[in-house]
């Protein structure tokens, strides 16, 4: 069983070259259109304690692309190294970062732009092919455009916890195409794939090496469990019965009164939700939103079901049992297209279920990638053969029991972090991510 070959246009230096610089003019054209649509009061405000201020992250983004691209690439000198300690994720947790002296937005958008100049010239001059495995396929260019369009997606969630006026707006995602006659599962036959892999140039150190999994046969969701099935689950009274919860999760439901998704609430019997600054009736045909892995996990034992793991989540995305092989997609090797998936922030929620045809796998399921991130039963640990890129603090220091593997990507993903082999990592009682799931049976 081989590996999908790289596509065509993954395989030279120069059109990598030009694929990064695409990748990062997108990431920053994004950032700037996150931190312009709001005032300077806002940008420095924190939101929510679980979140940083934006201005912080704005900053960040510069500073990790000065650390990676000038200094780790260039081997420039430090620009201004005084601010490398207030812009280090592990050095200060996301709630005490308001009360550091951080750069004013005035400030943090020319440093941004001044490292972003210099980071261009640095990619135009420096040779890709061959030469340190930072540079080999443009790959630290990739991960810096990567890593700010995660920053985006958390800026996204920020807007999303923030209150006042709307500031954001975007077009309505497609609608469903046969949603009346999608069927509720699909199978996917037992047998061997190849999870991971080897060659995405940009692939990160926890997506690799490309390996073989043996997995059972099992049936899965065609789309991601919707609002109107989660409501059922709500009104059957789901989240005051002790016995569909993991104990971690009953706790959770008990020390914080839970009985629904974050953002919403009933209101004269009917629930609303709040997105982006408007409240909303709930769509019923809509993914659902914004549930912590407990609530997943609870909804799927109530539906006398599961969460699928990763690997049978991973085959069912990207194994092809005609060729044997495994798709960087679940339509094929090529890249996501607006027709292929809901990503990128083009819209500001999850398009029905049984929208996106053409992104469908070979088994049948579709929205795999974008909409939400779907929650898997599995914890978050090293695939065999597993090596440390660029830095063990980038996946290594979070394997193990506590977090748990989220896939596929949200309509807040853009393409360049999104891919059939791409994982993400979060506690169980994480809510105001953009996460929703889809369940599992055995044969
Ligand atoms: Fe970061």
């Amino acid at each position: 069983m081989t590996e999908s070959p790289a596509p065509p246009h993954t395989g030279d230096a120069e059109a990598l070259r030009e694929r990064a610089l695409a990748a990062l003019l997108t990431a920053r054209k994004r950032t700037t259109l996150l931190t312009d649509s709001v005032d300077d009061h806002e940008l420095t405000a924190q939101h929510s304690p679980l979140m940083s201020p934006l201005v912080w992250d704005l900053a960040h983004i510069g500073n990790q692309e000065e650390l990676w691209l000038l200094r780790g690439v260039a081997g420039r000198e430090a620009m201004r190294p005084e601010i490398d300690g207030l812009y280090d994720a592990f050095e200060h947790p996301r709630a005490t970062r308001p009360s550091l002296p951080l750069l004013a937005p005035s400030e943090a958008r020319s440093y941004a732009s001044e490292v972003r100049g210099r980071a261009l010239d640095v990619l135009e001059s420096t040779p890709l092919d061959g030469g340190a495995a930072l540079v080999r396929s443009a790959f630290a260019f990739g991960m810096i455009a990567q890593h700010e369009q995660q920053h985006d997606e958390t800026m996204l969630i920020t807007h999303q916890l923030r209150s006042g006026p709307v500031a954001l707006t975007a077009p309505e995602p497609p609608r469903a195409v046969d949603a009346p006659v999608l069927s509720a599962e699909v199978l996917v036959p037992g047998g061997p794939f190849t999870m991971g892999t080897s060659t995405e140039p940009w692939a990160l150190d926890n997506e690799r090496p490309a390996h073989r999994r043996e997995v059972p046969g099992f049936h899965i969701d065609t789309a991601p469990v919707t609002c109107g099935a989660y409501r059922a689950f709500i009104e059957d009274g789901g989240y005051g019965e002790r016995r569909w919860w993991a104990p971690e999760g009953w706790a959770m439901v008990r020390e914080h009164a839970l009985e629904a998704p974050l953002f919403w609430h009933r209101e004269a019997g009917q629930w609303l939700r709040r997105r982006f600054g408007v409240t909303e009736p709930v769509p019923g045909d809509e993914p659902v939103l914004h549930v912590s892995w407990y609530e997943a996990d609870a909804y799927a034992r109530w539906a006398g079901r599961r969460l699928p793991t990763e690997a049978e989540w991973e085959k069912a995305a990207r194994h092809d049992p005609t060729s044997g092989r495994s798709r960087r997609y679940p339509w094929g090797d090529e890249d996501p297209a607006p027709v292929h998936a809901n990503l990128g922030q083009r819209h500001l929620r999850p398009a029905p279920a049984g929208a996106y045809p053409a992104g469908r796998a070979p088994c049948g399921a579709g929205q795999l990638i974008g909409d939400v991130w779907e929650w898997t039963a599995s914890d978050f640990l090293p695939y065999p053969g597993f090596a440390p890129f660029p830095y063990r603090e980038y996946s290594e220091v979070f394997f193990g029991p506590g977090h748990k593997v989220l896939r596929g990507g949200s309509f807040a993903v853009d393409t360049v972090a999104c891919r059939g082999t791409f994982r993400n990592w979060d506690l169980p009682v994480r809510r105001q991510i953009f996460s929703g799931f889809r369940t599992a049976r055995d044969l």
